[in-house]
């Protein structure tokens, strides 16, 4: 194996059974890295191995690292804000107790990277005109400050242990495969499909930043190959839209007229992300859909298709 390719790589994904976790296994696999997936729910593709479990639990770590690992892609999460601030023990269990089992365990068998999805809710309200990696960390939520600590965690194995780790802060993401979501995309897709109206929490003047899935694996692959992904990076396309332009991308894509109506907004909501991927870029990432319009082609396509009944419960919208 050479340190810059996947190819015969010992790869364990945490969380590969999720939404992101889907798209990292079938890429890194199909990179000819050999891939194990640690999670709370089965895989939907049955030739995935996969030990099912909590990585809170030191028996189920165990199990998944057995044999020795080479790279880590730290994925398993509570991963939404507003069920971190219902269950802010059980956020802590897995995203701090959790990630440091992983750690120790990952270190313990010989593993030399790790890329870990944080968020850029680690850094709380916006006090420059972007987000950069230099943003003091002021989270704002349950779910953001556990994430924060995760990231102190991996700053100690890289420093202490040489396992390098690569903190991927995340804007929204999204992309092919989030039916059982109810982030923002979803659930445009999801009242087209029902014929139902959209509710825009808030005035929806609040800004966020859209990027790509696959735009995001590719992330995560740079943190494990390349030595230069070490601390935060910030992903994200750089560009942010307030929901009403989002509104109107999908409807642009989707040709569908969606009508809305306003809700109460949602607490713990950031008023505005608008990030500076300078950093990942300078890091030889480049993003294939800088623009949500393209990103959204591929969504709708699938969701046009798909066997849409019901929606999931609330509180499946990680950030
Ligand atoms: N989707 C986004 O927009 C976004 C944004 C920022 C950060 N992130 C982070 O990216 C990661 C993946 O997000 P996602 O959107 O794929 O979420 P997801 O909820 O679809 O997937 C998370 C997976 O982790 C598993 N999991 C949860 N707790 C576990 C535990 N204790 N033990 C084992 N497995 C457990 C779940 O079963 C699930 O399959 C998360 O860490 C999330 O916080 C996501």
């Amino acid at each position: 194996m050479s340190p810059a390719d996947l190819d015969g790589r010992r790869v364990l994904v945490t969380g590969g059974s999720g939404f992101i976790g889907r798209h990292v296994v079938a890429r890194m696999a199909a990179a000819g890295a050999v891939v194990r997936v640690v999670d709370l729910q089965p895989h939907p593709d049955p030739s995935v191995d996969i030990v099912i479990g909590d990585i809170a639990q030191p028996e189920v770590l165990d199990r998944a690292f057995e044999g020795g690992f080479d790279s880590v892609v730290h994925l398993a999460a509570v991963t939404s804000v507003l069920r971190s601030l219902e269950h802010p023990e059980l956020t802590f269990r897995t995203n701090v107790v959790g990630t440091n089992a992983v750690l120790a365990a990952a270190r313990a068998a010989g593993a030399t990277s790790l890329a870990f999805a944080s968020t850029n809710a680690v850094t709380g309200p916006m006090t420059a005109p972007r987000i950069s990696e230099a943003a003091v960390l002021r989270p704002l939520t349950p779910y953001g400050s556990t994430k924060a600590a995760g990231e102190m965690l991996m700053s100690a194995y890289t420093a202490s242990y040489g396992l390098r780790c690569a903190c991927v802060r995340l804007t929204n993401v999204y992309g092919p495969g989030m039916q059982a979501k109810d982030s923002i995309i979803a659930r445009l897709m999801r009242a087209i499909r029902l014929g139902t109206t959209f509710e825009i929490y808030g005035d929806g003047n609040q800004v966020r930043d859209y990027v790509h899935v696959e735009d995001v694996v590719e992330a995560f692959r740079l943190g494990l190959v390349s030595e230069q992904w070490s601390g935060p990076t910030v992903i994200g396309s750089g560009s942010s839209l307030s929901v009403h332009e989002v509104v109107d991308a999908v409807r642009r894509v989707s040709g569908a007229q969606l009508p809305v109506r306003h809700g109460p907004a949602k607490p713990g909501e950031m008023p505005a992300v608008i990030v500076d991927p300078s950093r990942a870029l300078a890091s030889g990432w480049r993003p294939r859909y800088p623009s949500l319009d393209e990103g959204l082609i591929g969504v709708w396509e699938e969701w046009r298709e798909a066997d849409v009944t019901a929606s999931p419960a609330p509180g499946t919208a990680a950030r």
